[in-house]
């Protein structure tokens, strides 16, 4: 199958159907685009698991606060086209915003408190306009399996409740976050960031290594462990520190004590006016 792009909801939905009426898998891939190789690694594990490899590209409106960047973020459709091929892919659905957001759009799916937490205390409405795109974009390519990566693990952890909650029959994959040769997770809006802030933005990385190493060697004091994560990436002179967090991976509540076996550590921080978010996972066998 040569690589299709399908912009109309219709063709791709109808196109879908075919596919499952000929007893064919169907991944789904969501991005919002400009393409680089994290999410070239959430393609290419969807090729190894299904027969129709769909990536959809579409910067979405609704996960934007009106100060944010929509109108800026990259977009590179003749890029993304190459990346998506060269990953596997087989179908491209990029609909306009007027195709999935017809005049007088009203319906949203309400994540509920999760979504006010971490990402959500800056961003109050973005993970709203998540779920609600992608329970769209199920409906639309009728997946029957969906890639996310683990480097924006808040929007997974509620996908996930999504699916399981409104019993979407779709199963999910967290993939590992892809990052650069110094560290620096692979993210769309890297491109934002001047040499210097480049540079600086390793800091985020220097600051989850060091606790990593810190849990490990048996450090049990959280409230420690942040200082001395704020100090590495205070030492690179950030615009702002959003957050640093300690979090539960089943409850997605703070930790406050290292009382589970798997911690995640999220954080996000702002150099210039560009705002990054990494994340570690990691699994401490000798708590418990
Ligand atoms: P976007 O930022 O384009 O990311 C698309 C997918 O790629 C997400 O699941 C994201 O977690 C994953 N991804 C991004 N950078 C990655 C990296 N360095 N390593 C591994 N995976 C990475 O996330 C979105 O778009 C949107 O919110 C979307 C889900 C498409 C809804 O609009």
């Amino acid at each position: 199958m040569s690589l299709q792009i399908i912009p109309s909801i219709s063709a791709m939905q109808q196109l879908a159907e075919q596919v499952r009426l000929e007893g064919k898998r169907i991944a789904l891939v969501p991005t919002m685009g400009y393409l680089h190789a994290g999410h070239a690694s959430l393609i290419a594990r969807a090729r190894s698991l299904a027969d129709v490899v769909v990536v959809s590209i579409f910067v979405n409106p609704t996960q934007f606060a009106p100060n944010e960047d929509f109108a800026r973020y990259p977009r590179d459709l003749e890029h993304d086209k190459k990346i998506a091929e060269g990953a596997g892919a087989d179908i491209i659905f990029n609909p306009t915003v007027e195709e999935m957001y017809p005049a007088g759009f009203s319906t949203t799916i309400d994540p509920g408190d999760v979504a006010q937490r971490f990402e959500g205390k800056f961003r109050p409405t973005h993970f709203r306009g998540v779920t609600t795109v992608v329970a769209k974009l199920f409906n639309i390519t009728k997946p029957h399996i969906a890639l996310f990566g683990q480097k924006d693990v808040q929007q997974a952890f509620i996908v996930k409740k999504m699916v399981r909650e409104l019993n979407f029959d779709i199963q999910i994959e967290i993939a590992p976050v892809v990052r650069e040769n110094d560290g620096l997770a692979m993210s769309s809006r890297n491109t934002y960031l001047s040499k210097d802030e480049r540079e600086r933005a390793t800091a985020l990385f220097k600051s989850l290594e060091h606790a990593r190493k810190r849990i490990l060697e048996g450090e049990k004091n959280l409230e420690l462990l942040q200082l001395e994560m704020k100090k590495i990436i205070e030492a690179s002179n950030p615009a702002q520190i959003d957050y640093i967090a300690f979090i539960h991976p089943d409850t997605f509540e703070e930790l406050h004590s290292l009382e589970t076996q798997d911690i995640i550590i999220a954080l996000a921080v702002r150099y210039g006016a560009t705002r990054l978010i990494d994340t570690f996972h990691i699994h401490q066998p000798a708590l418990l």
